[in-house]
């Protein structure tokens, strides 16, 4: 999933593939970025260059048998190697210090828009103003906004490159960002701490919505209940993760499939066996490590979902039966 628009050519920016800069703080990681890689280019050169000059200037020569005499000690020398270096990191300092603050205050302006992110393996769940819960982040340009993350397992972190945000998501905190997107659009949403099996695939979409008008129409949509038990079902099975590690073809995954699940006789690590019903689907969600299909490990985490929502998750598992 690779970014479609790439960033404007400016002065002094780094060769090479960047994406577009689609948050407030974009440009100001560029440039912190761009000065680095610069001074460490000229530094590069410098080294090289003094290299060779010595290696072939004092290179051993008929003449020249015994080693040239050296003085021991230079104080001006020696103030000048450690006073550049610092000056330049007093510098790095401050200009990285300035874009990471944007990064952890609220631009003013508009009302911030806060939405609670939830991670787990293997995707994201973005709870946004008003109810509405999404696989995929959406957000208004020029609307300051505020990711409140939690983990409900292990340590994931949220990285959108077009926005050049990246934060971990820490099990027993919270953590946050705040930015302001400046461009309208799709821009992935990736993990970029490895967080077991299908941790590469644990990605998304943010929507960046033009107006106001098109983020209300968006969230308002779909928190009235779903038109059929069979549909919330699947929107269950799409939306809170179970897609990552459970196939609806037949093929087995990090979990058994889901197709011809439902009413069959399941054998479990413990030799045990029970019928796949609505209170065997219902414990297997709420507490997954109850008891394990044989063959499969014990890495589900337990989801949250309410009556309506496992009920919905029967009714598929029952067309998944029945359909082809
Ligand atoms: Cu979540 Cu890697």
């Amino acid at each position: 999933m690779v970014s479609e628009r790439l960033a404007a050519p400016v002065l002094g920016a780094v060769p090479g593939y960047m994406p577009a800069r689609a948050s407030s703080v974009a440009e100001g990681v560029d440039q912190v970025f761009a000065f680095i890689f610069w001074l460490s280019a000229f530094f590069l050169a410098l080294i090289v260059v003094l290299t060779v000059v010595f290696v072939v200037r004092y290179r051993k020569r008929p003449s020249r048998l015994e080693p040239e005499p050296s003085p021991s000690h230079d104080l001006r020398l020696e103030l000048l190697w450690s006073g550049i270096p610092l000056a330049l990191v007093f510098v790095l300092f401050g200009v990285s210090t300035k874009t990471y603050s944007r990064m952890t205050t609220l631009d003013p302006g508009a009302a911030p828009l806060r939405i609670q992110v939830t991670a787990r393996k293997w995707s994201w769940w973005f709870d946004h103003p008003g109810g509405k819960g999404a696989g995929e982040l959406h957000l208004v340009v020029g609307r300051p906004t505020e990711l409140v993350m939690a983990s409900a397992d292990v340590i994931h972190s949220l990285y959108v490159p077009d926005f050049r945000l990246k934060q971990d998501v820490v099990p027993g905190r919270f953590t946050r960002m705040t930015f302001t997107p400046v461009l309208p659009g799709t821009f992935p949403v990736v993990c970029a701490e490895f967080c077991g099996t299908d941790h590469s695939r644990m990605s998304a979409m943010a929507t960046v919505h033009p107006d106001q008008a098109s983020f209300d129409a968006w969230a308002r949509e779909g928190v009235a209940p779903a038109a059929s038990l069979v549909e919330l079902g699947k929107k269950v099975f799409l939306s809170k993760g179970c897609v990552g590690c459970h196939s609806t073809d037949g093929s087995p995954r990090v979990g058994p499939t889901l197709k011809n699940l439902w009413g069959r006789s399941e054998k479990f690590a413990d030799g045990t066996e029970a019928l796949v019903d609505e209170s065997y689907v219902r414990e297997s969600v709420l507490r997954p490590a109850a008891r394990i299909t044989a063959g499969f490990a014990n890495v589900m985490p337990p989801v949250p979902l309410d009556e309506r929502e496992i009920q919905g998750l029967c009714a598929y598992l029952q067309a998944l039966k029945d359909g082809p």
